[in-house]
């Protein structure tokens, strides 16, 4: 799994200046787009026959906000390898922003997209399984302690000489001894329009706490198969997901869960562009999020 060469400086900056004239254009067209996520979208580099999946962060204000957001990240991949999970090779670099500002991007090997979750599952027989499944199940119960938690979203997982990878990092969930995640959540609310930040920035913590307890992270595994048309596999996923659970998932109430998990970000997904508007339009200042057109959980 390992990447001998890294990604050099120059071609960072390269990444940047693509990104930036898609911030200023809204045209994602000269970007080789990986994959879009909830908060962070994953662009291939160099564009066409990408070696590199590069993922900007939102700016930090300074270099104490970039260097706490490494720590972090350095400590959750550290403290999920501990556990015996696999996490894709990572490398969070920085670039100088305007106003001493610092620009964080993460950096790993790109993968094809046969090697990742969905795509895994489309090509196997929901009626017999696959083997990413538990993989996936046993890496949840093994890191999940309380002060760590696990996205387990088959998005964010991909299938490399037969062990399940995990490749989203990008918000750690890591909790303190009170259960309030030590990620500084107004990182990616800046994504927001500044009316309903304080909103979310108060519901914020509630929502990713949520990710340290398996049973919820492994509901979300399940309904999340609802947004990426791997329906068939939900009882599959069930069934081995609580054969581990003490407090069992009922399948059937997984769809009216995805729905209200839909509807939330369906509207941060509408937020966002018009925040983008705004921005733009009025404040005549450049938005800082590579927005989709659509979201897949509309
Ligand atoms: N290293 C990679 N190689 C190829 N595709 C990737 C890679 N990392 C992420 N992706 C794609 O981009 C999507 C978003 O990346 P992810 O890290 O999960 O961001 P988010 O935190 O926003 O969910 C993934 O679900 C996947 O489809
Ligand atoms: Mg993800």
């Amino acid at each position: 799994m390992g990447v001998d060469n890294r990604i050099t400086d120059s071609e960072l900056a390269e990444v940047e200046e693509a990104i930036s004239a898609a911030l200023e254009s809204d045209d994602h067209s000269g970007l080789t787009i990986l994959g879009y996520g909830e908060v962070s979208v994953a662009v291939g580099w160099p564009h066409g026959s990408p070696t590199w999946a590069c993922k900007r962060m939102p700016p930090f204000t300074n270099q104490e906000a970039f260097d706490a957001y490494l720590a972090l990240v350095t400590d959750y991949i550290a403290t999920l390898t501990a556990a015996g999970v696999n996490v894709l090779d990572t490398e969070v670099r920085q670039l100088p922003g305007p106003n001493g500002s610092r620009i964080g991007y993460l950096v790993q090997p790109a993968l094809e997209p046969s090697q990742l979750g969905p795509d895994v599952l489309r090509s196997a027989d929901p009626t017999i399984g696959h083997p990413i499944i538990e993989a996936i199940i046993e890496a949840v119960m093994a890191c999940t302690d309380g002060r760590t938690g696990i996205d387990a979203q088959v998005t964010n997982w991909a299938w490399i000489d037969g062990r399940a990878v995990n490749l989203d990092v990008n918000t750690p969930f890591m909790y303190d001894e009170a259960g309030h995640p030590v990620l500084d959540i107004d990182m990616f609310i800046g994504a927001l329009p500044w009316a309903v930040r304080a909103t979310q920035r108060k519901a914020g913590p509630k929502i990713i706490a949520r990710w340290a307890k398996p049973r919820w992270a492994l509901t979300d595994m399940a309904m999340n198969l609802h947004k990426d048309h791997l329906e068939e596999w939900i009882p599959l996923v069930v069934r081995a997901a609580n054969s581990r659970l003490d407090d069992p998932i009922i399948e059937s109430d997984l769809e009216a869960a995805y729905a209200k998990e839909a509807k939330l970000w369906v509207k941060l997904h509408r937020l966002k562009r018009i925040d983008r508007w705004w921005q733009r339009t009025i404040r005549r200042r450049r938005y800082q999020f590579l927005v989709p057109e659509t979201t897949d959980y509309a």
